[in-house]
């Protein structure tokens, strides 16, 4: 019989459960063209209303992976992945990959650009000079090989079907589906090769779960869609109501995660960095637990290994190491700055991710339309947070860019994205672990 999608897409919004002969068919329209968007926005709809079952998770998420290439590696290289759902001042994975592979685990990572106010992996490294962030299959293994960790971008090539739905779904109000952004994760995980995920499940103002409930319904979805495919993985529920760290920006992410790896930097993201390696050194089987992850992670950070690695990786990109020696002369800087004050004394008590992920992306570090020019130099300091205590007249948030008019429109986003009280309620930076 042949496929009609009208009925498809019916069965959908009277709650019914679609076959994997259906979902075959559908996918194969949607990449032949033959399904045009304005059905598969209909069916996504559909499918955001009232769900998938188990079986239909993985169907979906199965055929979204097999629509382009897969990257495959030998029996003897067992990767480990780790995915963060997206936040702002999130330089974990430029910390994370060199740590975990300095500290034996192998490590390879298809990363994205930055989505609305939240940055991208491949838009941060893509800030240091030289550094190629596209890489063949064939150079991509023979990194993993050479040094036990790559990075690239995804290529159009990698799930195009899940390229093609996530679009659709950023324009039809469809995006914060747990089951849709687990398909979507998934998909890509699997297509990149690797036996095991880490997954870094945000929750706050600045992520896509906005409650602990949704994030943590986010972080199940996620590994148990990943064990049905024969995949280890483990999530951690990770506090993203203030930005991670003390830098938002491209180049200034870079320049603090250089700071982490040098056994520096802020401790939140000190913090954190450490708990995702802890848990991808035990399910790799480099530690016997995350106790012992952590003890091995921290180590590495302290006596050079981790930075060492990261200098391996650069260069193996073409990227400029110099930056490990001078960072603050070979990444691009802004022109001007600006600081906002505090007009009182007290502590703060909020300081919303979300707003500041807009004004950095308002100042040019992030993307407007799809083919926008990133300032990589465009940067915010945040020189208070959550629980300090500052004084009448302290920069709380300084503004670093080129533009003027920029800097009028990040100024928009700002007002009221601090708040100072006589305590604040202490923060939790991990909030939880599914496993
Ligand atoms: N990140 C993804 O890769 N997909 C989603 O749907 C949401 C966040």
């Amino acid at each position: 019989m042949m496929f009609n999608m009208i009925e498809f897409i019916e069965k959908k919004r009277d709650g019914g459960s679609h076959s994997k002969s259906e979902f075959q068919e559908f996918i194969r329209g949607v990449m032949d063209g033959s399904v045009p968007d304005y059905q598969t926005a209909a069916w996504l709809m559909a499918a955001f209303l009232n769900g998938l079952d188990d079986e239909e998770l993985s169907c979906f998420t199965e055929l979204l992976a097999a629509s382009g290439e897969r990257y495959s590696f030998p029996d003897d290289i067992r990767i480990v992945d780790k995915h963060s759902t997206g936040g702002v001042g999130d330089k974990t994975t430029l910390v994370v990959l060199p740590l975990a592979a300095a500290c034996g685990a192998v490590v390879s990572k298809l990363s994205g650009r930055g989505l609305g106010f939240s940055g991208g992996t491949v838009d941060k490294l893509e800030s240091i000079p030289g550094m190629r962030m596209q890489l063949e299959a064939g150079e991509f293994l023979s990194q993993i090989r050479n040094i036990g960790c790559a990075i690239s971008g995804h290529s159009k090539e990698l799930a195009p079907a899940e390229g093609k739905f996530y679009r659709l779904r950023d324009v039809t109000g469809t995006v914060p589906k747990v089951q849709l952004i687990a398909a979507s994760i998934v998909s890509k995980k699997l297509v990149g090769g690797a036996c095991g995920y880490v997954f870094d499940v945000k929750c706050g103002s600045g992520a896509f779960m906005n409650d602990r409930e949704s994030a943590g319904e986010l972080a199940a979805a996620l590994v148990s869609l990943s064990k049905r495919f024969g995949r280890k993985s483990v999530a951690l529920i990770t506090d993203m109501e203030e930005p991670l760290g003390e830098w938002v920006g491209n180049a200034a992410e870079v320049y603090e995660a250089i700071e982490v790896l040098k056994g520096g930097g802020p401790a939140d993201t000190r913090e954190l960095c450490v708990a995702l390696c802890a848990q991808m050194l035990a399910i790799s089987g480099h530690a016997k637990d995350e106790d012992e992850g952590a003890a091995i992670a921290s180590a590495a950070l302290d006596d050079g290994r981790a930075l060492k690695k990261f200098a391996e990786l650069i260069k193996a990109q073409g990227g400029a190491t110099e930056i490990l020696e001078r960072p603050l002369d070979i990444l691009p800087r802004a022109q001007k700055s600006f600081a906002l004050k505090s007009e009182r004394e007290g502590v703060v008590s909020k300081l919303d991710a979300r707003a500041i992920g807009e004004a950095l992306r308002a100042l040019g570090g992030g993307r407007m339309k799809v083919d926008d020019r990133i300032d990589y130099a465009a940067a915010i300091r945040l020189r208070a947070k959550t629980g300090d205590k500052v004084r009448a007249g302290d920069a709380v948030v300084e503004l670093f860019y080129n533009d003027d008019n920029k800097l009028a429109d990040a100024m928009k986003h700002l007002s009221g994205c601090w708040e100072i009280a006589e305590k604040a309620r202490p923060r939790k930076l991990i909030l939880g672990r599914i496993s």
